[in-house]
């Protein structure tokens, strides 16, 4: 007998595709099957404009969360469908939802895609809501896989260090001294500023490789007033997202220069910004001889792969490939991965990283057929 399936759904800040991925996690974690939905430029529009605040936004909340939950029902069908997978031996989805506002000082965050919709359409249960429990406990709701990256990828003989480079970064410590709590937070910007800046000044969704950012120079004085942001040197708990990391906020550092710079300076600097406030998290916690793989698709920026390889050497730096799960899927795996745990009453989140006052299980079940 083949043990269940479960089916993760990751749309994260920067709304490059919805992900979703078929798993078991028994009797050892397998990638079943994977699929990348794409976002339809009305739904990218609705999104993006209610990440900030603007008129009448329970309306516009309530139309899109149920259109983002028709999508991600879709992307659960096409998935089914693509893979011939059996709804019989599909347990359960984990759908993350669609962050619109995460203001955890405030301790709320929303994620929007009805989960009734999602169960009533594909006749699969579905757990949904997985960040607000944590936040209920005194957490951050987030950074929510670091619990994951723990389960799959920590291991005794070799220190590790996870880092998903979506939207925003997030980073995973798992000392190999298992004893030792999972740390993890957000380390700030991923790809969002770099996908911003590009979008203003060559209409391309991301910069590939860092290409165009390659062809810049650093402009040492934005770097400098970018690093001096207070949330790079706050000590964890953390999270972070839009609300901090946005176009309004580049355009603002850019404006207090003495003179205007050119575009592809600053794509360098946002690079640099990027790379510097990774490595320099890591390089803090003062680990010896550890391994970091990156995953999310920030990944696959060859140009900032380069710069982190520099800024975190001598320690060996590759990608969650070297672990045999795909960059793309990691995330998504890891939703899929806290609805396994919530059906089994099991605790999702990791207090050493979010600050809640305990493990709790994470999310609301809604029923299938
Ligand atoms: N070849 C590439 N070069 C540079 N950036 C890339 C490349 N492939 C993907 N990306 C970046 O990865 C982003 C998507 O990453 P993802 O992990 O899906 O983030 P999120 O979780 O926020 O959706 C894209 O917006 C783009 O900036
Ligand atoms: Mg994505």
């Amino acid at each position: 007998m083949n043990a269940p399936i479960f089916i993760g759904l990751m749309s994260g800040t920067s709304l490059d595709s919805i992900d979703a991925v078929a798993v078991r996690f028994e009797p050892t974690f397998e990638l079943i099957a994977s699929h990348s939905e794409p976002i339809p430029a009305a739904i990218h529009a609705a999104t993006l404009a209610l990440f900030n605040p603007g008129d009448n936004e329970i309306e516009r909340v309530g139309r899109l969360d149920l259109a983002l939950a028709e999508l991600f029902a879709t992307a659960v069908e096409n998935l089914i469908k693509q893979h011939s997978l059996k709804r019989s031996n599909i347990a359960a989805i984990g759908s993350h939802g669609q962050t619109i506002r995460h203001r955890p000082n405030a301790h709320f965050t929303l994620q929007i895609g009805d989960p009734n919709l999602i169960a009533e359409r594909t006749g699969i249960t579905t757990v949904a809501d997985f960040r607000r429990r944590d936040m209920a406990a005194g957490g951050q709701g987030a950074p929510l896989v670091p619990a994951f990256h723990s389960a799959l990828f920590r291991q005794p003989e070799q220190n590790r260090i996870l880092v998903n480079i979506g939207g925003m970064s997030n980073l995973t410590i798992l000392d190999a001294d298992l004893d030792k709590p999972v740390l993890g937070y957000d380390t700030g910007p991923g790809n969002v500023l770099m996908d911003s800046w590009i979008m203003q000044h060559q209409q391309k969704s991301y910069d590939r490789d860092g290409q165009w950012a390659a062809t810049g120079t650093v402009i040492p004085q934005l770097l400098q007033t970018m690093l001096a942001l207070p949330y790079f040197s706050e000590t964890p708990p953390k999270s972070t997202g839009r609300e901090q990391f946005n176009h309004h906020w580049i355009e603002q550092q850019v404006a207090a220069l003495e003179t205007q710079p050119l575009p592809k300076d600053v794509q360098a600097t946002l690079l640099e910004l990027t790379a510097r406030s990774i490595a320099d998290a890591i390089n803090n916690h003062q680990l010896n001889n550890v391994q970091v793989f990156l995953c999310g698709g920030g990944s696959y920026n060859q140009q900032l792969k380069a710069r982190l390889a520099t800024l975190l050497a001598p320690n060996y730096l590759g990608t969650t490939t070297d672990l045999n799960l795909n960059p793309d899927w990691v995330e998504a795996a890891a939703f899929a991965w806290l609805a396994y745990r919530t059906l089994n009453h099991q605790s999702g989140n990791e207090p050493g990283v979010t600050g809640a006052a305990g493990y709790r299980p994470l999310g609301a079940i809604y029923w299938g057929e």
